[in-house]
């Protein structure tokens, strides 16, 4: 998570592809908007590549809704050598939801 309350951001959602269907990854998004919710956030934030409909469907689920369309431009560098060892530019939606009322959706 990042940013500071009342608005944080969920960034790195990932559940091992021989654990995945079995509740983690639903799991792993309440106990962070709780944690979000218990430092004072009304909000939680995040974006996902807009082809992954496996993860816009769980977010769905959760009670997300599109807020907004970009392409987001990502450049990892290298840490010893600073050198670019990829870069793209995905289309990426950001979705968020209230925790005000944290009992809505699964
Ligand atoms: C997206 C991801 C985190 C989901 O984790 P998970 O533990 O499999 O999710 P859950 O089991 O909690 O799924 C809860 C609900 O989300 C939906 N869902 C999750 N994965 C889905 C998929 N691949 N296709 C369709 N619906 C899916 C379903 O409604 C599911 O409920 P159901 O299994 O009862 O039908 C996991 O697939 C993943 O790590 N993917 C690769 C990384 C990624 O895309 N991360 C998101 C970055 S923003």
């Amino acid at each position: 998570m990042a940013a500071t309350p009342p608005h944080l951001w969920l960034y790195g959602l990932h559940v091992a592809a021989v654990s995945r269907r079995a509740g983690i990854g639903r799991a792993l998004v309440r106990a962070a908007e709780n944690v979000a919710h218990g430092r004072g956030a009304r909000q939680m934030t995040l974006d996902v590549d807009a082809g992954e409909a496996g993860a816009i469907t769980l977010y769905e689920a959760l009670g997300y809704t599109v807020v907004r369309h970009h392409d987001r431009h990502w450049r990892p560098v290298d840490r010893r050598t600073a050198a670019v060892v990829a870069e793209g530019v995905p289309a990426t939606l950001i979705m968020r939801r209230s925790l005000r009322d944290r009992s809505r959706g699964g």
